[in-house]
């Protein structure tokens, strides 16, 4: 009797948690559309279905989300990475062109449908070459009665940040000379910033403005001693923000769709990719308005143009007929990084550090020239080239020898993980700048980070060799180790993360700056290879998206189908800088080169 009780319970709790999943489906058509969303410059952006910014996408925890893209963009490549979600059982969803799927060229259709069994702050964004910071990016958020926190306030704001640019990306590409110098002599600062401001490793392009929820001068309409719950995603390409509202302490809740024990803080320190949400608590009076504060770290920009504002004010409205200040900000920045340090959080669930590794990866990060002149990024010298297959396909056609790195190819810095081993990944910045680093299919947990936030976060900067980190010899590392998807490392230091291999599939690990992953500091996670082949299925019109695009979906790296370790003909990036040259010298010469032309050109025109 009670054996058929608990089973009634079971088939009832079943039953209403299939009747409040609800499937949400769209229609997403990419279209270009013109926006002028700083004030400044009318530019073509990717839009959905002729509208831009994108919809945001609600959905509750448990829904299914069926989102059908057609590209309409004519002469640009698209795919959508739901960003933070686990795709657990739907690698093929996961949406990282040449990973997991290929690049759907305009005139194709790609259905992306998947159970959404997370909660918390996300977004969705083209993971195809450097396409999102055209535009193609939005939050997603997944509401969930049960969070902890579901009933301390009273209504919320979900708000992103990014940098933004007046050129096209394609315009902006400071990986191809020849195209720079195709659009020469351009207004924009962004190109002339570039120009002007080339760093012997590659200047990462300069922004034109700061965005604050895709426009300017927002203003959040909120009632006096009120709770409200504000989600605050990072959707830029490159720039962190430090983040703040005007004499306003707020409590940290959630960070990267994890719930975590209530921490007060007033400064975030939100880097491309990551997302915050916090509660916080308006005041009795509603005598004047607030500043909602955000603060470009200057310290990653190559040069800062006169033209750029770094500091924003948006506003808490108490009252709209008072005032609205732009806010004085104090803050030191520059020596320092005073955003609340993510390292100290501890995660809602408590989950336990994942003890005692089986697999360790060690990378070390750095910057430099190849022999065509161009900056690239590597892991461990080896910067990412992407294979003739997706590697995904390439682990579902490979048989017994997924599990052989070799398959997936040289250049792909691929690492096979073991069926539920812990693995810890130690990563080396060998690179004077910050890097935010995400993976794909995981929040990973941050077991250890050198130097942390705070006053030394920026202590190693001009190291010539990075602090490394020494397995025998280490601070204690968390109980309760936060868990996240982007976390970044500090200038010429480390991090060490943890993940469990507990969900089969092919994932990207990679610098969330765009550029940098187009300059290859990637990797690819071969997950349990052998159980993906019995779990993962790619739906027809994916195989159809690659015939499209003239793109192989079997066979290795180099699409080779008959032997697997047969790798030749696989895509090889430019060879090492020949020894006896300067790298240094190489680039000056290229750009003094390009100066050169640049000043013709000035005069011709
Ligand atoms: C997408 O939008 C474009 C521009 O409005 C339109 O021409 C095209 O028919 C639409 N395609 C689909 C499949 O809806
Ligand atoms: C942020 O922008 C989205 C869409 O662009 C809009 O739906 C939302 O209401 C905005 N949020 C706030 C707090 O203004
Ligand atoms: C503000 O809210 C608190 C608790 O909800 C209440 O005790 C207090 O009286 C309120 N103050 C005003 C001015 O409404
Ligand atoms: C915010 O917290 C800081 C540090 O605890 C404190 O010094 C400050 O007074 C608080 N500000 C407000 C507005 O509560
Ligand atoms: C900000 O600084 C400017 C110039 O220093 C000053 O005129 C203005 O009153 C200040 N604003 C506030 C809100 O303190
Ligand atoms: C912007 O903020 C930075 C960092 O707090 C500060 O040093 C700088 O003076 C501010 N600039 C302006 C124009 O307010
Ligand atoms: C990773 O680096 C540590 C410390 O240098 C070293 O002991 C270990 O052997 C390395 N592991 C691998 C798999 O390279
Ligand atoms: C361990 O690391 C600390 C801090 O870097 C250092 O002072 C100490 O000498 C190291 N101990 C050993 C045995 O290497
Ligand atoms: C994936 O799902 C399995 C259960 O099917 C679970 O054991 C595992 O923890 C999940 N992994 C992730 C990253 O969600």
């Amino acid at each position: 009797m009670p054996g058929r009780i608990t089973f009634l319970l079971l088939a009832l709790t079943l039953l209403l948690t299939a009747c409040r999943a609800a499937i949400v489906e769209k229609h997403f058509n990419l279209t270009w559309v013109n926006a002028n969303p700083d004030g400044l410059q009318e530019r073509k952006v990717i839009g959905v279905n002729n509208a831009w910014p994108l919809p945001v996408l609600d959905v509750n925890k448990g829904d299914r989300l069926i989102v059908h893209v057609y590209n309409d963009l004519e002469t640009t490549t698209s795919s959508i990475h739901w960003h933070g979600l686990f795709q657990n059982s739907t690698n093929e969803m996961d949406g990282p062109s040449m990973f997991t799927q290929c690049p759907i060229v305009p005139g194709e259709s790609f259905t992306y449908d998947f159970t959404v069994d997370q909660s918390g702050t996300y977004w969705y964004h083209c993971h195809t070459d450097n396409c999102y910071p055209d535009g193609e990016r939005q939050a997603l958020v997944v509401h969930d009665s049960d969070a902890w926190f579901a009933d301390q306030y009273k209504e919320e704001f979900a708000v992103t940040v990014s940098d933004w640019y007046h050129n096209m990306v394609e315009d902006i590409t400071f990986l191809d000379l020849s195209k720079g110098q195709r659009r020469l002599p351009s207004t924009s600062s962004t190109m002339l910033t570039w120009i002007a401001a080339l760093s012997p490793t590659g200047a990462e392009p300069i922004p034109d403005s700061f965005l604050f929820n895709d426009t300017i001068n927002t203003k959040i309409s909120v009632e006096p001693n009120t709770t409200y719950l504000l989600r605050i995603i990072n959707t830029g390409a490159f720039v962190a923000q430090y983040f703040y509202i005007e004499d306003h302490n707020f409590t940290i809740v959630e960070v990267d769709g994890v719930f975590t024990e209530p921490e007060e803080a007033s400064v975030l320190y939100v880097a491309v990719a990551q997302r915050y949400s916090v509660l916080f608590t308006t005041k009795e009076s509603t005598a004047r308005n607030y500043g909602l504060v955000t603060i470009a770290d200057q310290v990653l920009l190559d040069g800062i143009p006169d033209t750029l504002v770094l500091n924003q004010t948006n506003w808490l409205q108490y009252n709209p007929s008072a005032s609205f200040d732009a806010v004085n900000v104090t803050l030191n920045i520059v020596d320092e990084n005073p955003g609340f340090d993510d390292y100290s959080l501890v995660p809602y669930d408590k989950e336990p550090l994942f003890e005692n590794p089986t697999k360790v990866i060690n990378l070390t990060i750095s910057m430099g020239i190849l022999d065509n002149g161009k900056p690239y990024a590597f892991f461990n010298d080896q910067t990412y080239t992407r294979p003739k297959v997706p590697s995904l396909y390439t682990a579902l056609t490979a048989g017994e020898e997924a599990t052989n790195e070799a398959v997936y190819g040289e250049y792909t810095n691929s690492f096979v993980l073991n069926h539920l081993e812990v693995v810890e990944v130690v990563l080396t910045n060998n690179d004077g700048g910050s890097h935010p680093f995400h993976y794909h299919g995981h929040n990973f947990q941050v077991v250890s980070r050198f130097p942390s936030y705070g006053e030394d976060f920026y202590s190693l900067s001009d190291d010539v060799s990075p602090s490394a980190f020494d397995p025998n010899n280490h601070t204690a590392f968390p109980t309760y180790p936060i868990r996240r998807d982007v976390v970044v490392v500090p200038p010429m230091g480390n991090v060490v993360l943890r993940f469990i291999a507990d969900n089969p599939g092919v994932w990207a690990f990679h610098c969330h700056i765009d550029w940098h992953m187009r300059q290859g500091l990637a990797a690819t996670f071969i997950e349990a290879p052998l159980e993906m082949q019995k779990r993962i299925s790619v739906p027809d019109d994916h195989f159809a998206a690659c015939k499209a695009a003239g793109i192989s979906y079997e066979g290795n790296a180099a699409a080779n189908t008959k032997d697997y370790l047969d790798l030749k003909g696989q895509n090889k990036p430019a060879r090492p800088v020949p020894a006896g040259f300067e790298a240094r010298g190489i680039v000056a010469l290229v750009f003094s080169c390009i100066a050169a032309l640049v000043g013709l050109a000035a005069i011709a025109w």
